[in-house]
């Protein structure tokens, strides 16, 4: 286990995640912004891809589970990416559609903010949106992000236009709040 909030748990993905990774990258309404579905050679290559970054980086994107369940409803965590000219550390944050709407997206993306920050003593944290993505801009900005700047970037033979959101790490010994509703308001949804 990495990480823990209070309704999920994320850890490193395995070859027993193949079915829950398939629901997410190959369902075309998810993939929008990465040009569509994943084919099975696709996924594989994204998960060993994942393993490998576990191995030489020490994180990745990891599995995302709904405690209650045990389910794995998720990817989130960081990656070093290219973005605005430099090589950076991103969130990224993909999540099945059926649990969409819960606000575990921006959980499990503050708790990987959280401990980039404080375990990993990086500086800064972006998020790579595409253009049109606003769900994934809602999550940025739930994070505290704001926009540092457009690039295009080159994925699947298509030029996507990008927006780079990233948020500073706070003084030493702080903590980032997110701004989520208040425990009684978050009951009543
Ligand atoms: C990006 C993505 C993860 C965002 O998912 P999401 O469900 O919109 O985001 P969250 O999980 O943070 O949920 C926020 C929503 O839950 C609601 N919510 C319900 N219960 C909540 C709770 N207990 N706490 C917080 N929010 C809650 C919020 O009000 C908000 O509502 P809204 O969707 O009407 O705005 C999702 O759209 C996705 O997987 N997309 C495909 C992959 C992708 O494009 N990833 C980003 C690449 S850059």
């Amino acid at each position: 286990m990495i990480l823990r909030t209070s309704r999920l748990d994320l850890r490193e993905m395995t070859e027993d995640d193949l079915p829950a990774l398939r629901a997410i990258l190959q369902d075309a309404e998810t993939m929008t912004a990465y040009e569509g579905a994943f084919d099975e050679e696709m996924v594989q290559a994204w998960l060993h891809r994942m393993r490998d970054r576990y191995r030489d980086d020490g994180f990745g994107m990891w599995a995302v589970v709904l405690r209650e369940s045990g389910e794995m409803i998720g990817q989130c965590g960081p990656t070093v990416q290219h973005i605005l000219d430099e090589d950076v550390l991103e969130v990224g944050y993909l999540f099945n559609r059926a649990h969409w709407h819960r606000g575990y997206a921006t959980e499990a993306a503050a708790a990987v903010r959280d401990h980039v920050f404080r375990a990993l003593g990086a500086d800064r944290l972006f998020a790579q949106v595409r253009d049109m993505n606003v769900a994934s801009m809602n999550v940025a900005i739930r994070l505290g992000m704001t926009v540092r700047g457009r690039f295009v970037k080159n994925y699947r033979g298509v030029d996507m236009p990008h927006l780079a959101f990233a948020i500073d790490a706070p003084p030493t010994g702080r903590e980032h709040g997110v701004s989520a509703a208040p425990p009684e308001r978050r009951r009543e949804r």
